[in-house]
């Protein structure tokens, strides 16, 4: 049942490129410039005419709403607020009309994303879902929405989930993007004609960089903590990559905007503090290699994601992952691949049940 991996984990990380592909079918045809998420079609006004959206989410699918915010503002020009479900819900939160949630959620039992669902609704929100597990409580709760088609996740680890959460929710920014104008049809045909390469890309990834990261893994498998910084799309693929490696190797890591360091992690900066930076080459480039340039001036030991064909980047690190270059709203979703690989591979060093780490649920349905 794990088709010959050790461990679900790293069998669904391997899933990627077809529940990817499975996200986008019958969805997107490039060449007749067709996106459609049939889910979505009755309630898809209330998108485009969206004031404002909030999504909603927890862990690993909270991540891939603060993607979705650059995606939603990027593409569709809409505001957008992601919240940790079990805030909102505790809090008197302002719903006005013209507000539209999306909640975001692989189980679709999560306790704490159903209840914040359950409350927008009381206040008179339109409500669509982003989940997995078809007919599940939060899907039968929302008024519309689009599964991501990763098929069962088992590890406790989200993976698959995550890159079918942000290929969805780019799928809708686009939607709404073209429907309001904001993208022009050519920028639209060009946009979609991309993202149906990423599981391609995704597929090459793991192929080119497991026997790279299972070394790099091995390097690091003593580090007792880990830095991840990102900026623009990828700074929550930097909250990602270390909620993966805390959540299934315990080493203690925390991510950040690489432009917050200086306002205080730079203090832990020394020679026995990795550092995983998500620098491929995108409009944040060059404000990445002087974060780079910092941390290299006080001795971290630099691990970068970078694109393929990167110089300046290649000569401050320590060890750097090469991927290629897609548009920079899509790229999470190779980024992240090396990041969950990394993990795991760390994780399979120290940890005894890779796929069930200890004190986890694969859903909370408690609060
Ligand atoms: O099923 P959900 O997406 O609602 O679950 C939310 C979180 O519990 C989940 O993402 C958790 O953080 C994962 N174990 C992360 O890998």
């Amino acid at each position: 049942e794990k088709g010959g991996f050790p461990h679900f984990t790293l069998k669904e990380i391997f899933e990627q490129p077809k529940s990817l592909r499975d996200a986008m079918r019958g969805r997107i045809n490039a060449e007749k410039n067709h996106l459609v998420l049939g889910g979505l079609i009755e309630y898809q006004q209330k998108l485009i005419n969206a004031d404002r959206i909030i999504i909603l989410g927890c862990g690993t699918s909270w991540h891939a709403g603060l993607v979705g915010e650059y995606l939603f503002e990027e593409f569709a020009r809409i505001p957008v607020e992601v919240e940790y479900a079990s805030e909102f819900r505790y809090r008197n939160p302002v719903i006005r009309e013209g507000d539209v949630v999306i909640a975001i959620s692989q189980s679709g039992e999560t306790a704490d994303t159903l209840a914040a669902v359950e409350l927008a609704k009381s206040k008179g929100a339109i409500i669509f879902g982003v989940c997995n597990v078809v007919g599940s409580s939060i899907p039968r709760a929302t008024h519309a929405g689009a599964y991501i088609h990763a098929g069962p996740e088992i590890g406790v680890a989200s993976t698959k989930a995550f890159t079918g959460q942000i290929t969805v929710l780019t799928m809708m920014a686009l939607i709404i993007g073209r429907a309001k104008g904001t993208i022009t049809e050519s920028k639209f045909q060009e946009l979609i004609t991309e993202l149906t390469t990423i599981p391609d890309k995704v597929e090459y990834i793991l192929h080119k960089v497991d026997s790279q990261i299972k070394y790099i893994a091995e390097e690091f498998k003593g580090a007792r903590n880990f830095l991840y910084l990102g900026r623009g799309f990828n700074f929550p693929v930097a909250l990602e990559g270390a909620l993966k490696l805390k959540e299934i190797s315990y080493i203690h890591a925390e991510g950040y905007p690489a432009a917050e360091m200086k306002h205080g992690p730079i203090a832990l900066i020394d020679e026995n503090m990795p550092v995983v930076f998500i620098a491929p080459k995108d409009s944040t480039y060059e404000k990445i290699v002087s974060n780079v340039q910092e941390i290299k001036a006080r001795k971290g030991r630099i691990i970068a994601v970078v694109n393929e064909g990167d110089k300046e980047i290649k000569d401050l690190a320590e060890f750097t992952i090469e991927i290629p270059q897609t548009h920079e709203a899509f790229s999470p979703i190779l980024t992240v691949i090396p990041l969950q690989l990394l993990s795991y591979y760390i994780a399979t060093h120290l940890v005894d049940d890779v796929d069930k780490p200890r004190n986890l649920a694969k859903s909370v349905t408690v609060e």
